[in-house]
Formats: C-alpha cells, sequence, structure tokens
C-alpha cells in the first residue's frame, strides 16, 4: 500500500447475501467488491429490488432470520461479519450508524425522541443525562426541526413522516460516527430541508466522515457524491467517479438509468423505470442479468457472466464496470458514447 493508498474506512470484500425462501434461494447480493473512504461521498444507485439497502442491512447485522452474509465487511480492518452481536452493538450507534429508509423501524414508539436521542450519547460516548439531552436538542436544530425544544418531548408518532425521518439523520448524526449509510434520506423531506441535510452531510463528509448514499434522486448524486456504484441486480455493475460516469457511462444499464431523466444537473432527477422487468433473483438470467433488457447483447452476454473489471475511459478517475461490451470498445480504444446513448 502507498502513501497515495490510504486504508479505506469501509471494505466490502466478495460479499454476498442470500434469502432462504420456500421457493428456493435469494440470490440477493452477489459477490459485492468496494471501499469507501474518510471523508468521501459513495453513492449507491439501482431499481427496485436490485441489493442496495440488503447490502448495508447484512454489515450492520441486521438482516432477516432467513437471510446470511458471506464473504468480508471490514470497518477499518475489523471484518464486521465476524463479530459477536454484543461487540457489534457496540460498533453501531459509535463507529457506523444508519439512516433507514423507514425511520419507523429506528425510533422506538414508546419513547420520547428525548430520551432516544440521549440515550444513544449516554451509552457511546459516556455522556452525562443533562450534558446529552443538550446534544440532543443542538442536533435537532441542526437538522432544521423547527420548534425543536417542544418536539423533543414527543413521541415519534406524533411527528410528521419528514421530521420523524430528520430526528433519524439527528440520530445518526450525534455521535460522529466515521461512516454513515444513508438509505433514501431525502426522499420524504421538502426541497429546503432537503438541502440542509445534504449540507449537513457534506459538512461531515469535510470532517473525514465516509458517508454512503442510497438513492434514486440522480440530482443529489450529481450534487453531493465523489463516486458512484450502479447496483443491478445484486452486483456492481459499474463503478467510478461522479463527474467521469454520468459524462460517458460504461455499462449499458447506467446509460439508461442516466438516459431515462433529461438533464442530470437539474434537481428534478429521479430514476425512471427501465423498458422490461427486474429479474427473478431466484432464478437470475444466465450470463449478463441485465441481457434480456439490453439492447446491446451478443450470444457472449446471455452464456458468460462480465466480470466487475478496470474498463479504459476518460476521466479522472479508474473505472470499473461489467459489460462485455464495455470490454471491446475499451480495447479497441474508440468510445461507446454513439453507441450507448441509443439503449
Ligand atoms: N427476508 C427476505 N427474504 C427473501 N428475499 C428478501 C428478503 N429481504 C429482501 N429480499 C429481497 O432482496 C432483494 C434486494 O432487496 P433490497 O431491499 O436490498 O432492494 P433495494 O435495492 O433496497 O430496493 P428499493 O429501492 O425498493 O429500496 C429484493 O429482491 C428483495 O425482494
Ligand atoms: S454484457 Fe452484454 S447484455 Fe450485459 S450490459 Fe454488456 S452488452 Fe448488455
Ligand atoms: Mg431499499
Amino acid at each position: 500500500m502507498t502513501p497515495d493508498t490510504p486504508t479505506p474506512v469501509l471494505s466490502l470484500s466478495n460479499y454476498s447475501i442470500r434469502f432462504a425462501t420456500p421457493d428456493g434461494e435469494v440470490q440477493a447480493v452477489s459477490d459485492l467488491s468496494f471501499d469507501v473512504h474518510a471523508g468521501e461521498t459513495l453513492a449507491i444507485v439501482g431499481e427496485s429490488g436490485s441489493g442496495k439497502s440488503q447490502t448495508f442491512n447484512g454489515v450492520f447485522g441486521l438482516l432477516a432470520k432467513n437471510g446470511r452474509t458471506e464473504g468480508m465487511a471490514k470497518l477499518e480492518g475489523t471484518d464486521l461479519l465476524t463479530l459477536r452481536a454484543r461487540d457489534l452493538d457496540r460498533v453501531r450507534g459509535r463507529d457506523m450508524a444508519m439512516v433507514f429508509q423507514d425511520p419507523m423501524t429506528a425510533l422506538n414508539p414508546v419513547l420520547k425522541i428525548k430520551r432516544q436521542l440521549a440515550e444513544t450519547l449516554e451509552v457511546h460516548k459516556g455522556l452525562k443525562r443533562r450534558a446529552a439531552e443538550a446534544e440532543a436538542l443542538a442536533m435537532l436544530k441542526r437538522v432544521g426541526i423547527p420548534d425543536a425544544e417542544r418536539r423533543i418531548e414527543q413521541y415519534p408518532h406524533e411527528l410528521s413522516g419528514g421530521m420523524r425521518q430528520r430526528v433519524v439523520i439527528a440520530m445518526a448524526l450525534l455521535c460522529r460516527p466515521k461512516v454513515i449509510v444513508a438509505d433514501e434520506p431525502t426522499t420524504a423531506l421538502d426541497v429546503t430541508i432537503q438541502a440542509q441535510i445534504l449540507d449537513l452531510f457534506a459538512e461531515l463528509t469535510g470532517d473525514k466522515t465516509a458517508l454512503v448514499l442510497i438513492t434514486h434522486d440522480l440530482g443529489v448524486v450529481a450534487g453531493v457524491a465523489d463516486r458512484i456504484a450502479v447496483m443491478y441486480a445484486g452486483r456492481i455493475v459499474e463503478e467510478g467517479r461522479v463527474e467521469d460516469v454520468f459524462a460517458a457511462p460504461a455499462h449499458p444499464y447506467t446509460a439508461a438509468l442516466l438516459g431515462s431523466i433529461p438533464r442530470v444537473d437539474r434537481d428534478a432527477g429521479a430514476v425512471e423505470p427501465i423498458p422490461g422487468r427486474p429479474p427473478n433473483l431466484i432464478r437470475p438470467p444466465s450470463g449478463c442479468a441485465f441481457h434480456p433488457r439490453c439492447g446491446f447483447a451478443v450470444d457472449r452476454c446471455k452464456a458468460e457472466r462480465p466480470p466487475l473489471e478496470r474498463v479504459a475511459r476518460e476521466g479522472a478517475g479508474p473505472r470499473r464496470a461489467a459489460c462485455w461490451r464495455a470490454f471491446v470498445d475499451a480495447a479497441k480504444g474508440t468510445a461507446a458514447q454513439g453507441d450507448l446513448a441509443h439503449v
């Protein structure tokens, strides 16, 4: 390792998730390998069911009972998948925090907001009750909760969905964890609050926190992320610096996602459905899982799965893609974008 390649905060390698069901095994996440570094924001995008949330449920030890993980998920060198429940509990909340897609899953319905937030600081940072409650209130104000002094005395059900989401974000930020995974954190929020929350995230990542942002909103990706990983059928199909990938996607699925919005630099950009159906993860298609929906499929695509490998593309950073066509075009030294624009 050279000084130019710092140790990642979070590092997944050959990471997979399988769910046992009466119909067979769901291959929800397959063979992921990626790193997230301090101060960096990695966006994870992909259609519904592509494995975005389960990837991190597995990392946090929160999979449903019928799920199991394989491979490694290291937080600063410690494999989280081998930790005992008690040790993982200690790491969760203190070193890594998750903002869940559904805020109610993270909130205790019978505890006041004040207690839930303060408890996090008492348990993980050893703060006394008074100090913890004061910090909790300050954080509620920072995430834009109006009338925070009154709200902090309420129960989760007394708050609107958007406000609950902000409470969950406040809870994740409280201990200044090394990694925050935010699963669609701004979807339920209005545009002004969204901007405030994204600014807060940006401030934290500047402060060396690593942020993983799961989102359908490509406008948010363009605005705040450094790198993007595109998931399809439980696998990463493309990964690279945001500006590089947006300027010239190497994978037809990425191109289709980006092509499905009129302009990515406008805040209205949301991932639109792509023609065809997402695959069945109990019996995924042979070869490249995208082949039934890909206008570029050739015989090899149905027969052999393309590995996720470095591809030569102009841009500021390294790029990986899992596509036979991306490899062919890179090997020829030609840009595939003329073709891919028609996907
Ligand atoms: N307990 C479970 N048993 C069986 N399959 C499951 C279970 N939990 C999740 N899955 C499957 O795992 C796959 C990945 O789900 P995941 O929640 O990660 O999708 P996602 O990319 O987060 O989608 P969305 O954008 O809708 O949130 C889906 O096909 C889902 O049906
Ligand atoms: S490997 Fe083939 S089917 Fe898959 S995305 Fe590339 S061209 Fe399309
Ligand atoms: Mg999800």
